[in-house]
């Protein structure tokens, strides 16, 4: 006999409902997205205990008749297509009549709908995809579905589910996106009995923003608005003050479906290549509005990704849209120009549309004809990216205009001279140009800018932004840091020995040799007859690693606390996966309160500055939420690879000048380690040559 057995249909079901569902967040975005298609204009979801007890989602829309809720849980039931060729134009969320079949086999379900026609309504219960009971329910407009005892009959999916706190992170995200994509649906989302997102509905999308992001980072934000090729591109998108850590800020909606685009993350990064740090990613809440017919949605099993006919009047309708918009910002009154003074105009028309198709982490703007007058400035931002990068990291800056700058000294006493290497470095952070106006008074900066602290006060942002703009600047200082500071990379602190090796005195036994840094990256000590070349910034990221651990599995805290705290603006989900792993970053030697849109960090690591600090629980932030999908690794796991990626930030860069006295302490850390050989991401942290197989090159002998 043979040994292949056709499943039974139950057991089939189960195995197609794992690919629609597999934990709480899944089930709400598909029952949200039924009622966006319902034509509802208010959903409200509620969640218990992250979902995985009670669910409930409930609009005003089209509602279905009695005679339909039996026939909506069963699969391929759907009222959104007819035929095959209704595949090739889809304009409804939903079209593949799955989800409440599949919710429906992994759950016990009611029902209850009534259409606005119709007098009385229904509800149809359903346990665990057994056979349903339809009754008559007096009911309001529309449809409430309410989802219990999730995954109760698939054991094996529910001991996958995180705690009920990264579960309900995971529907407010879900929750955050419907909103964002649909302003003119007024939404409501509450766990646990307290309202966590309240939405206006009023259509306006800034409002949208606002409430998913809060105001602090929604003011700041940029509009954008341009059309190329019958691809309408709309909403937001964040200043380049304001960049992320992540992706997680950049939101595409594709007809007002939420979807990870890779042409769009890579339009929009390369859009923004010249104004922000390469390491930093811009955010966006961007309506992508294209024909139907020119996207297949029909590609991905959650929906979250499409495929597009061609790629390429995306990219540039994406590129040249955030570039229009980055530039008409920069053309607001600056330092040294005069407000009301008219700017170059640029025009923005690729000589060939196919020009400005470049691939993410080729040589950026090289492909894109820019047709450019005379602005100084936006000539400098459109400059390839690898001429940009091949600029001496402290090039002298041209400009700023002398008078504009206050001369009072700034606050608290503490400030001291930005040098010209600061302020170098400050440009870059600008978009590697020289602010119009041209002077050599670069150290005019001195009393504003801390780079103990890497911030520059709020004052030198307003004279930047102008004083029509002012407030405009503060928004975007505000955003990044509720102190009124903005950050700006400086060199970070020394290098932080543990306090038991610090205590040994440095030079002692020394016995290599420092011989210099090439290429502002890889540094050559000499040892013996061997010559090391190590990569400081990977050396230095496993020695922030190692040390983070270690702290994590001592009882000592060591800790600075902060006069001021300092605000971190983070999504509501972000905060949320922030407050998860609490336990975990104070051992770091983090302190810190949270609230909707931010956290507020009243201790920081010793060891680290400000801006550092600030840079790690980003990168939490970041990798943390980013994980709460991930059902396969555990608690411990994910943290241990956040602390990867934090380390990285709070870690000297490849291609930047740092003090001597920086290295020469990066390098005695490392030699008492002589262990380590690999950074956290597996790159090598330094390799050997030994003095035989130069001589042997050379044909010594
Ligand atoms: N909230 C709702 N309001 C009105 N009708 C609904 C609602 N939810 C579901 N329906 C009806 O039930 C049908 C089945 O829903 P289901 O979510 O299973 O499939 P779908 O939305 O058509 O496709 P997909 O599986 O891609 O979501 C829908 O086509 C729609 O007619
Ligand atoms: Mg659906």
């Amino acid at each position: 006999m043979g040994k292949i057995n056709v499943l039974s249909f139950a057991v089939a079901n189960l195995i197609a409902a794992g690919e629609v569902v597999d934990r709480p967040s899944s089930v709400i975005k598909e029952l949200v997205e039924n009622s966006i298609d319902s034509g509802a204009d208010r959903i409200t979801v509620e969640i218990m205990r992250g979902g995985i007890s009670f669910m409930r989602v409930s609009d005003n829309g089209c509602g279905m008749s009695p005679d339909d809720l039996p026939v909506a849980v069963k699969r391929h039931a759907t009222s959104k297509i007819h035929s095959a060729a209704d595949l090739n134009g889809i304009r409804t969320l939903g079209f593949r009549g799955e989800a409440l079949a599949a919710i429906c086999a992994v759950s016990d379900v009611r029902i209850i709908s009534k259409t606005r026609d119709s007098d009385l309504g229904a509800i149809y219960e359903i346990h665990g995809g057994a056979n349903g009971e339809l009754s008559e329910r007096g009911a309001s407009d529309g449809t409430t579905v309410i989802v219990e005892n999730l995954f109760a009959n698939v054991p094996a999916r529910l001991k996958f589910l995180k705690k009920d706190a990264t579960e309900a992170m995971s529907v407010a995200a879900t929750v955050e996106k419907a909103a964002l994509s649909h302003p003119e649906i007024a939404f409501t989302y509450i766990s646990d009995g307290t309202v966590k997102l309240e939405t206006s509905g009023n259509g306006d999308l800034r409002s949208a923003v606002r409430a998913v992001f809060g105001k602090a980072y929604c003011d700041g934000m940029i509009p954008v608005s341009d059309e190329r090729e019958g691809i309408k591109i709309s909403g937001f998108i964040c200043a380049p003050m304001q960049v992320r850590a992540n992706r997680n800020y950049e939101n595409f909606f594709i007809n007002g479906r939420y979807i990870k685009t890779k042409t769009g993350s890579a339009a929009i990064e390369q859009a923004y290549s010249s104004y922000i740090p390469p390491e930093k990613f811009p955010g966006c809440v961007m309506r992508i509005d294209i024909s139907p017919e020119a996207v297949d949605v029909n590609v991905h099993p959650a929906k979250l990704e499409v495929k597009f006919s061609n790629e390429r009047p995306v990219f540039d309708a994406v590129y040249y849209a955030v570039r229009r918009a980055l530039t008409e910002n920069d053309r607001r009154p600056e330092l040294g120009f005069q407000a009301g003074q008219k700017m170059p105009s640029v025009s923005f028309a690729p000589q060939h549309a196919s020009d400005a198709f470049v691939p993410v982490g080729s040589s950026a703007d090289r492909g894109v004809q820019m047709n450019i007058t005379s602005s100084a400035h936006v000539a400098a931002a459109n400059k390839p990216a690898v001429e940009r990068g091949a600029a001496a990291p402290f090039e002298q800056p041209a400009a700023v205009v002398k008078s504009e700058i206050p001369d009072k000294p700034y606050l608290n006493g503490t400030r001291a001279p930005m040098n010209a290497a600061e302020y170098g470095e400050y440009l870059k952070y600008r978009g590697g140009e020289s602010v119009i106006g041209i002077d050599d008074e670069y150290t005019e900066f001195e009393n504003y800018v801390s780079p103990g602290t890497g911030y520059i006060e709020p004052e030198i942002i307003r004279i930047m932004y102008g004083g029509e703009d002012a407030q405009k600047g503060s928004a975007a200082a505000a955003s990044l840091n509720v102190s009124q500071t903005v950050p700006v990379p400086v060199p970070p602190a020394a290098p932080e020995a543990d306090k038991d090796s610090r205590d040994v005195p440095a030079k002692t036994g020394i016995d290599y040799r420092i011989v210099g840094e090439i290429f502002n990256s890889y540094i050559i000590v000499e040892k013996g007859d061997t010559c090391l070349i190590i990569d400081k910034h990977a050396a230095h990221e496993r020695q922030n690693f190692e040390r983070f651990k270690r702290r994590m599995q001592s009882s000592e805290r060591a800790t600075v606390l902060l006069a001021v705290p300092c605000d971190v603006m983070l999504m509501n989900s972000e905060v949320a996966a922030l407050e998860e792993y609490r336990a975990e970053i104070e051992k770091l030697g983090f302190e810190f309160t949270s609230s909707r849109n931010s956290v507020g960090l009243t201790a920081i690591p010793d060891g680290l500055d400000q801006s550092e600090a600030v840079g790690m629980i980003e990168a939490f932030a970041g990798v943390l939420t980013g994980s709460a999908g991930n059902v396969e690794l555990t608690h411990d796991l994910i943290f241990e690879k956040a602390l990867y990626q934090a380390s990285c930030k709070a870690s000297v860069k490849a291609g930047r000048v740092y003090p001597e006295e920086y290295i020469t302490r990066l390098v005695d850390d490392l030699m008492k380690m002589p262990d380590i050989t690999y950074c956290p991401h597996g790159r090598p942290v330094a390799f050997e040559m030994k003095k035989s197989a130069l001589d042997h090159r050379f044909k010594r002998t």
